[in-house]
């Protein structure tokens, strides 16, 4: 189970992201609507990767653009970054999900075995892009870039040195401060914001 096989030869975004429509290297493309490649700017010093797409996305094909990417825009905005300058993607791009009785989709989180099959396209966009820093929000996306016995709880905002000459940075999935309970939500947000600044700040 993987999608190496589905790989193009050319290796540009718009050859990744073409090709990544069509991509069965998982059991995830089959209940899903669509592929969610990642999107910005392709030379982007700063790379922020998500879990995987939700149900606003699945529907839309764009990654962050239902209320987790909401709390997203409003934490580049306070961390002065621009959503547009950074290359924004997932580490599964397939949504995964569970239908409940009342035919709401609910997210379920990927295992290994995808987070695994779908890397391919990860370490693709990583090749392409370029980035002086990634950043992994939640442990999907660290476990997916660092590995499996990362915690984030324990190391978010830590400057770790990658391989191929970028670093590594962890901080939590937005979707985590809207689960928060409402009177710690903003410390919650305002800790987030403080790990994208530090992002911000080591590219200066
Ligand atoms: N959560 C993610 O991890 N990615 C998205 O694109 C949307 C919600
Ligand atoms: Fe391919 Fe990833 Fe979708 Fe699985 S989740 S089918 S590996 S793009």
């Amino acid at each position: 189970m993987s999608a190496e096989e589905y790989l193009p030869q050319q290796r540009d975004l718009a050859e990744l992201t073409a090709a990544a429509a069509a991509c069965r290297g998982c059991r995830l493309w089959a209940d899903a609507t669509r592929t969610v490649f990642g999107e910005g700017d392709p030379h982007a010093s700063l790379m922020l990767i998500g879990e995987q797409p939700g149900d606003t996305e699945d529907h839309r094909g764009r990654p962050f653009t239902g209320p987790a990417g909401g709390v997203l825009d409003r934490a580049l905005l306070a961390a002065g970054i621009e959503r547009e300058a950074v290359w924004l993607t997932n580490a599964v791009k397939h949504f995964k999900f569970t239908v409940d009785e009342d035919g709401r989709r609910r997210h379920r989180k990927p295992d290994r075995p995808e987070i695994l099959a779908c890397l391919p396209w990860l370490r693709a966009e990583i090749a392409a892009v370029r980035p002086a820093l990634v950043v992994a929000m939640g442990a999907t996306a660290a476990q997916a870039v660092i590995g499996p016995s990362f915690r984030v709880t324990r190391r978010r905002g830590q400057l770790l040195d990658g391989r191929d000459g970028y670093r590594l940075m962890a901080t939590v999935h937005p979707s985590s401060i809207l689960r928060t309970p409402p009177a710690d939500r903003e410390a919650a947000f305002d800790l987030f914001v403080a790990d994208l600044s530090a992002a911000a700040a080591t590219l200066r």
